[in-house]
């Protein structure tokens, strides 16, 4: 198992920013540049130099730091092939089923679009770990922006399928506000309800809740959670189609 080292810090007012260092080969990512100077600050705490930027999708608290971050250290960009106009300073497309080395780590890369029309994710095998931007996060998941409610349902399905003991990383720290939320969807649900006490300890101590697992979330996150029969009887919806019963969840999270 290559020997990888991740750096979680936080951004802007709720982003997360990621470093990612292959120890074999001393090789650093950055998933996503939220702020150059918050990035900076982040590889000089760690003696790093940044080597590659892997972008998940084009909006600014995802990209702003790339053009900074590329001109000091003349780092590789590399982002979705479908959205490529959209990145600063992108280097290299890649789409689904593309893989690329970050030195030793094998990095497979997942179309994962919905929150936007050419959202990618970055998913390392070898060490059980995901990168999925804003299609997931904790107890919650991106707003729709771009695409439609089924593309987006179709791409949390892909996420749902690796590996449950996977640790998902994601762009936002919204676990407090999500778990208000999937407590109004599923409030008999004693794995969330305990979740959302330990959410709630957490962030009161200013810990974050991320990274998450998948099996975690699998168990507690209403909009991963549509074949529930709880759920499909508290939203009337028997016999609706998987990606109908998500759309109906995420609006009313919208409203919430
Ligand atoms: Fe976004």
């Amino acid at each position: 198992m290559p020997d990888v080292e991740i750096h979680q810090f936080p951004c802007l007012s709720d982003n997360y920013g990621v470093l990612v260092r292959d120890g074999v080969s001393g090789k650093v990512a950055a998933i996503d540049a939220p702020k150059a100077s918050e990035v900076e600050a982040a590889l000089a705490a760690k003696g790093w130099k940044l080597d590659y930027i892997l972008t998940t999708h084009h909006h600014a608290d995802h990209t702003d730091g790339n053009l900074a971050l590329k001109e000091r250290h003349r780092c590789t960009i590399i982002g979705p092939r479908a959205e490529a106009a959209k990145i600063p300073g992108i280097d290299r497309q890649v789409g689904d089923g593309d893989r690329f080395d970050l030195g030793s780590t094998q990095v497979r890369v997942l179309d994962t679009p919905g929150h936007t029309l050419g959202h990618i994710s970055y998913w390392l095998p070898q060490i059980g770990v995901a990168f999925v931007g804003d299609t997931m996060f904790a107890l919650g998941c991106g707003r729709v922006v771009e695409g439609t409610m089924e593309m987006m349902w179709n791409s949390l399905a892909k996420l749902m399928q690796l590996p449950p003991a996977t640790a998902i990383y994601e762009g936002h720290e919204y676990t407090a506000a999500n778990a208000k939320f999937a407590l109004t969807i599923e409030p008999e649900n004693e794995a969330l309800q305990q979740r959302a006490r330990e959410i709630e300890a957490l962030r009161a101590s200013g810990k974050p809740t991320l990274p998450t697992r998948l099996d975690l979330e699998l168990a507690t996150n209403p909009f991963l959670r549509v074949t529930s029969p709880a759920i499909v009887k508290r939203l009337g919806m028997a016999g609706a189609k998987d990606w109908q019963i998500f759309g109906e969840i995420r609006e009313r999270k919208n409203r919430f």
